[in-house]
This record gives structure tokens, C-alpha cells and sequence, in this order.
């Protein structure tokens, strides 16, 4: 079942992808695609993952469509990116918490989901989920991105190893 087949993922969020300023994220380009669709299937998969294990799936499923709200201005050089890194859930929590009335778990999701990178250590499962899937999901986007360089990057390792073992 797609994201959008399952009804009740989407009775859970439907508020926030409905919220104009969530919508904004749209149009934010992050790891290859939109904020919108990285958001979106971290909330998912998060929200499939807390299901199966019998957690809070709802309190998941919004704390992960939250974990990356935040608004970032086109022209960011590489430098803002790279503090981005560090400072951008604190910003996503800001923003999160203008919008839309979060719980106590929903925020620690958003706070930490960047561990270990930033030190908010999650306190809660459902934030382990959230800062586990976004990983993945953050791997696989950028891999995608990354295809031609990683091909590069494959046969000089390749052929760095053969050189070795002639
Ligand atoms: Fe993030
Ligand atoms: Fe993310």
C-alpha cells in the first residue's frame, strides 16, 4: 500500500500537509528531490516501522513528517549547508512548534534526529525510529543523487585494489 492508498497515514497528517506553510517545503531541493517528498516518506516508513513494533504510530507519523520543517533561502552556499547540518532541527522544532500543536515525543523526534551528528540523544523509541529511517531514506536519496560520481568513485577504488593484486 502507497502512502497515499493508506487512509489512515493520512488521517493522521492531513492537517499538516494541508497547512500552507508545510507546503512551502515543496519547493525546497533536499538530497535530490523536494523537503516535501523526503518528509513525507520518512513519516511513512517511520509510521510503518512504530506500527509494527505496537508504539505511538500516530504521534510517529507526525513527529517524522515534521523532523526536516524548515524553510531554507535558495541561494545557500555550501558553507550554510554545512552549518545547516548541525543547527537545523533546532530550526525545524521552531518551526514545527508555530505551526502546529506537538506532544512531548513529537518533539524530542524532531529535536534529536540528526544523533550523533548533533548531541540530542532520543529519548523515546518512536525518535530512535524516526532518526534511524531518516538515515536510510537519507542514504538512499543521496546515492540516487550521487550516481555518476559514486560510479567514478567505484572504479578508482576498483582499480586502485587490481593494481594490488595483479
Ligand atoms: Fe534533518
Ligand atoms: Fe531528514
Amino acid at each position: 500500500m502507497s502512502v497515499k492508498q493508506n487512509l489512515e497515514f493520512q488521517g493522521i497528517v492531513r492537517d499538516i500537509l494541508n497547512n500552507e506553510e508545510f507546503n512551502k517545503i515543496q519547493d525546497i531541493e533536499h538530497h535530490g528531490i523536494s523537503r516535501y517528498d523526503h518528509s513525507l516518506k520518512v513519516a511513512y516508513y517511520s509510521y510503518k516501522v512504530a506500527k509494527m513494533l505496537h508504539l505511538d504510530y500516530r504521534e510517529t507519523a507526525r513527529g517524522g513528517l515534521l523532523h526536516d520543517f524548515f524553510i531554507s533561502p535558495e541561494d545557500r552556499t555550501s558553507k550554510d549547508k554545512f552549518i545547516s547540518t548541525f543547527v537545523h532541527p533546532k530550526i525545524a522544532l521552531e518551526t514545527a512548534k508555530q505551526n502546529f500543536s506537538l506532544s512531548r515525543k513529537e518533539e524530542d523526534m524532531i529535536r534529536s534526529h540528526m544523533f550523533p551528528i548533533n548531541l540530542s540523544v532520543p529519548k523515546y523509541a518512536e525518535s530512535w525510529i524516526v532518526s534511524t529511517i531518516d538515515k536510510i531514506v537519507a542514504t538512499e536519496e543521496l546515492g540516487l543523487k550521487f550516481r555518476y560520481k559514486l560510479k567514478y568513485v567505484y572504479t578508482a577504488v576498483m582499480l586502485f585494489i587490481f593494481s594490488f593484486v595483479r
